[in-house]
């Protein structure tokens, strides 16, 4: 009986901590939460980017929340690109990419706004094979 208990409480401690980390993993907007305030981060491009890949299209500024340290993104990194179509409300543009090193790994995900709410547009090995033209550059474009 007493087992049983604990047992109980066990489960319904890892349920409460699973909402929580739920809930803390997106912002209001659909964004995951590592990406708020990307707009303050310090931007890699000097200039607004336009046109460019066929992947991305639009007027596009990339934000890293770290630096280069010896040509390399340290782990934890979030590099994120807007890309802003006519019409768009300011601050709000129409696709979000974001790439995000973890463990040296980049994992790559493109959100796309709709009904004023960020979705996932696509996401993994498509943006990586293209992103594999950068290698020398830590698979980032923008230098
Ligand atoms: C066909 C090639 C191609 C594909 C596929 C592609 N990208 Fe990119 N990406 C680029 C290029 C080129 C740039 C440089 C800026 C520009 O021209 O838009 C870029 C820039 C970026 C940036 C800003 C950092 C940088 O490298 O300059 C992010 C973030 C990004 N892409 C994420 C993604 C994600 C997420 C996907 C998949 C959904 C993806 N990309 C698919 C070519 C590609």
């Amino acid at each position: 009986m007493r087992t049983r208990i604990i047992v109980l409480v066990a489960v319904a401690a890892v349920a409460c901590s699973t909402v929580v980390v739920a809930l803390a993993s997106s912002s209001a907007k659909g964004l995951p939460s590592y990406t708020n305030g990307y707009q303050t981060w310090p931007k890699l491009n000097r200039k607004p980017i336009k046109g460019g890949s066929s992947a991305h299209s639009g007027t596009k500024n990339v934000y890293a929340s770290r630096k280069r340290v010896r040509s390399r993104f340290p782990n934890g990194t979030v590099v994120v690109k807007s890309i802003a179509k006519p019409g768009d409300r300011p601050g709000m543009p129409s696709q979000v990419a974001v790439m995000r090193k973890l463990r040296g790994k980049w994992r790559y995900v493109e959100y796309e706004l709709s009904g004023g709410r960020y979705g996932v547009l696509a996401q993994g090995a498509l943006c990586q094979s293209c992103h594999s033209q950068a290698r020398a550059s830590d698979y980032v474009f923008t230098k």
